[in-house]
């Protein structure tokens, strides 16, 4: 007999998503890893078994014992992207939107990410972390056990690193993980007017190093990247400028992101997959040519449907088309004032399963194991195996499917963080 610290037993189904190396892709994102009356052993921060309930019970003892009572048990979520970090909202724009303008119009006229970045900019970083640590209590308790967080609503050396200091703030106080994302390359501040290529000269010359320093001697570290990302897009930044600065972090060590063909096509994606991205997002509008190129690549696609349905579009990335070309594909709610104010993962999957068919088995890879490795942290994070970390889920339902099927409630019963019961 094993000592463990805490037995989870009676699980109708525990959901693994075991995967041993890299994302699951193409056919293979439909494979759960499922264990029917599944139980779990847990020591300190670290998954020690997976198995059914009788071999769990024959080789492990442990003080403290949950019932999961026949429900789901599976991986805590993961956000692979998100801007969550931010001031105030933009309740506003949401009615500009119903009224005819669209998200890109808002921009060139100097609202949309620049009007987040005045609220930022004038938010004390206390302010900031209050404001961004009550979404991510609503996200916990929808299930997200690690956020990807981006910045990108400073846009000055200054308000950039407040940023990046409310990010790790966050995660010091905060059950979630936090991954970080230097997005200075959101879009040209006013101070720059038109002249996107001398913003981007600053972002490459000034900010990056300081944001490459406060990494280094950050909690983040020992053990977690630190992303580069930049807006592709009409109104944000064309292919060369998006090419120095994704460059340039990858020189500097960082992992590279992108957010590309939201809205328009401009080549971002070729441009990611030459330079080895982690990750590449929104793909709405991406190429027939460049399905192939990302399903051939190491980089997972990351469409965010939330940003769809939010802006009332049904232009959704064609994710069942990547994945039957053999993609690995993650999910995200993408967070954020503007295209997305949606902290809830299982939204996301119930809107992707409708208007992009993907299986539930397939959402449910996508927001667990692929999108662990979507943020750099598979080895450690987003399936249930041995060595692990022990985050995961009891989901009130008796069968994965309802966490699909039925939508618009939390789904989520007990969320476990590194061994400890937090919701
Ligand atoms: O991923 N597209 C650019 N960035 C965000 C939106 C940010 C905002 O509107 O504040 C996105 O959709
Ligand atoms: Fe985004």
């Amino acid at each position: 007999m094993t000592t463990a610290d805490l037995i989870i037993y009676n699980a109708a189904q525990l959901i693994t998503c075991a995967a041993d190396d890299g994302p699951k892709r193409g056919a293979a994102m439909q494979d759960l890893g499922l264990i029917a009356d599944g139980a779990v052993a847990i020591r300190g921060q670290e998954i020690l078994a997976v198995g059914t309930g009788a071999q769990i019970r024959a080789a492990y003892t442990a003080r403290e014992q949950i019932d999961a009572g026949g429900r789901v048990v599976c991986p805590g979520f993961v956000d692979p992207h998100t801007h969550v970090v931010y001031a105030g909202d933009r309740a506003h724009e949401f009615e500009m939107r119903i009224a005819g303008a669209t998200y890109l119009e808002i921009l060139a006229a100097g609202g949309g990410i620049l009007s987040t970045m005045q609220a930022v900019r004038q938010a004390p970083l206390e302010h900031l972390v209050a404001e961004s640590r009550r979404r991510l209590d609503t996200m916990l308790a929808l299930g997200t056990t690690t956020v990807e967080v981006k910045t990108g609503y400073g846009l000055s050396t200054e308000a950039e690193l407040k940023m990046l200091h409310a990010i790790e703030e966050l995660d010091r106080t905060h059950p979630c993980d936090l991954v970080p994302t230097f997005l200075a390359a959101h879009t040209t501040p006013p101070e720059y007017g038109d002249d996107a290529d001398a913003y981007v000269d600053l972002v490459i010359r000034e900010m990056l190093p300081r944001a490459l320093d406060w990494y280094a001697h950050s909690v983040f570290a020992s053990g977690r990247p630190f992303f580069i990302d930049v807006f592709c897009e009409d109104h944000a930044f064309d292919v060369e400028q998006s090419h120095r600065v994704l460059a340039a972090g990858k020189d500097a060590g960082m992992g590279v992101k992108i957010h590309s063909d939201q809205f328009n096509s401009l080549g971002g994606t070729a441009v990611a997959v030459e330079l080895g991205a982690t990750s590449i997002d929104h793909l709405d509008a991406i190429a027939a040519e460049d399905i192939a190129r990302v399903a051939a690549s190491q980089a997972v696609a990351v469409p965010l449907p939330a940003a769809n349905f939010n802006l009332g579009q049904t232009n959704f990335a064609p994710a069942r088309g990547l994945i039957d070309a053999g993609a690995a594909l993650a999910l995200a709610t993408d967070i954020n004032p503007g295209s997305a104010p949606c902290p809830s993962l299982p939204l996301v999957m119930a809107i992707a399963c409708r208007y992009q068919r993907l299986l539930p088995s397939e959402a449910l890879n996508a927001v667990t194991i692929n999108a662990a490795h979507a943020v750099g942290m598979g080895h450690r994070l987003g399936s249930l195996q041995p060595g692990k970390q022990a985050d995961l889920l009891i989901l009130d339902m008796p069968d994965y499917r309802h966490l699909t099927y039925q939508f618009g409630a939390n789904p989520v019963w007990r969320v476990i963080k590194s061994g400890r019961v937090v919701v």
